[in-house]
């Protein structure tokens, strides 16, 4: 049995000028024991899906089942198997530390939780800080009580909706040990984020939403196969010709072209030193996930491996990827 199953989820918000379709027929299941990452720009849909995984928004059409249980028949009993940590800071004021992890701790039914409170607090590096009121917490510690608050119950399923975005890179390493441990014990995460350096590192399969469709489902080897092995980068002073900066991913000063071996390479920096042009601090990279996402995201290189064959596809969303499947890395 899957740990999460999502099956067509279509989500429509209504808005006072029209209609919004924030999630469009999304069907994939998440398996026992992953490591799962859902990525996709601001706005894609991502959090609306946890949302309704969490029961806290309805879908307008669609299913999501967690363990097997309906997230809107069986409330109580699919919640209890979440752990859910929300992309946006909510907490109540009135307690410490140690007293909204007790209260949540009871709002679950579990009983004689202190040497696991102990341990979250431990682990997320909140234990000097467990007599704390929330109120005088930094918005880092407050995301550090978030992640335990949501995993109080030792919950099987754990959803992480950008719990690193714009936090310190200690709270980023301790989150991730601790939840990689979690996941060596048999618990699923489902996570989204901003950092695809970090999705890279832990995620073993990878769905990419775009306007709240799937645009691409895989193993996270597979999604890097996809892409051309290698980037050409340097940083140059002048404007390329047209021709090469349509080949190009160009952030202000800094080049960067997909090459697929030493040939290509050099094709591009002969054609930057015709043109007259004069690259600095070359340097040839493996392609990474941030390369695959933009190429997926521009309708580019999808891959066959990347394709999403677990559900129904929506037409258009097929064809682009289809088409995208033959094109290579442009
Ligand atoms: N409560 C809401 N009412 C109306 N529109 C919403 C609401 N929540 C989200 N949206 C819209 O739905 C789309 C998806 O948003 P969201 O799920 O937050 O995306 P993501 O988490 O991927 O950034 C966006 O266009 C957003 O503006
Ligand atoms: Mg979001």
């Amino acid at each position: 049995m899957p740990a999460i199953s999502f099956q067509s989820v279509s989500k429509t918000y209504s808005l006072a000028h029209g209609q919004l379709k924030a999630l469009d027929q999304v069907s994939f299941d998440i398996e026992d024991g992953e490591f799962f990452g859902l990525l996709g720009p601001n706005g894609a849909g991502k959090t609306t899906l946890i949302s309704i995984l969490a029961g806290l928004s309805r879908a307008t059409g669609g299913k999501v089942l967690v363990q097997g249980c309906d997230v809107q028949a069986d409330y109580a009993q699919a919640r209890r198997k979440l752990g859910v940590v929300p992309q946006e800071l909510v907490f109540d004021p009135f307690f410490s530390v140690v007293e909204a992890l007790r209260i949540q701790s009871g709002y679950f039914g579990v009983k004689n939780n202190g040497a696991w409170i102990d341990e979250l607090l431990a682990s997320l590096g909140l234990a000097d800080k467990a007599d704390a009121n929330m109120r005088q917490l930094s918005g880092g510690m407050k995301r550090r009580v978030l992640v335990a608050q949501a995993l109080v119950h030792k919950p099987p399923v754990i959803v992480l909706d950008e719990p690193t975005a714009g936090v310190d890179v200690e709270l980023r390493q301790t989150l991730w040990q601790f939840v990689a441990k979690l996941n060596k014990q048999g618990h699923t995460v489902l996570l989204t984020t901003h950092y695809l350096e970090e999705a890279e590192a832990l995620c073993g399969r990878i769905a990419m939403l775009q306007n709240g469709r799937v645009v691409a489902l895989a193993p996270t080897s597979e999604l890097l196969k996809s892409a051309s092995s290698n980037v050409l980068r340097f940083k140059i002073d002048s404007e390329l010709p047209k021709a090469l900066a349509d080949k190009a991913r160009i952030t202000g000063r800094i080049v960067q072209f997909p090459a697929h071996n030493a040939f290509e390479i050099e094709q591009y920096l002969g054609a930057i030193r015709e043109a007259g042009l004069h690259a600095e601090d070359i340097e040839i990279r493996k392609a990474d996930l941030e390369d695959v996402f933009l190429n997926v995201m521009a309708g580019k290189s999808a891959g066959a491996a990347v394709l999403n064959t677990d559900g129904p596809v929506p037409d258009e969303a097929d064809s682009t990827v289809r088409e995208a499947a033959g094109m290579g890395v442009a």
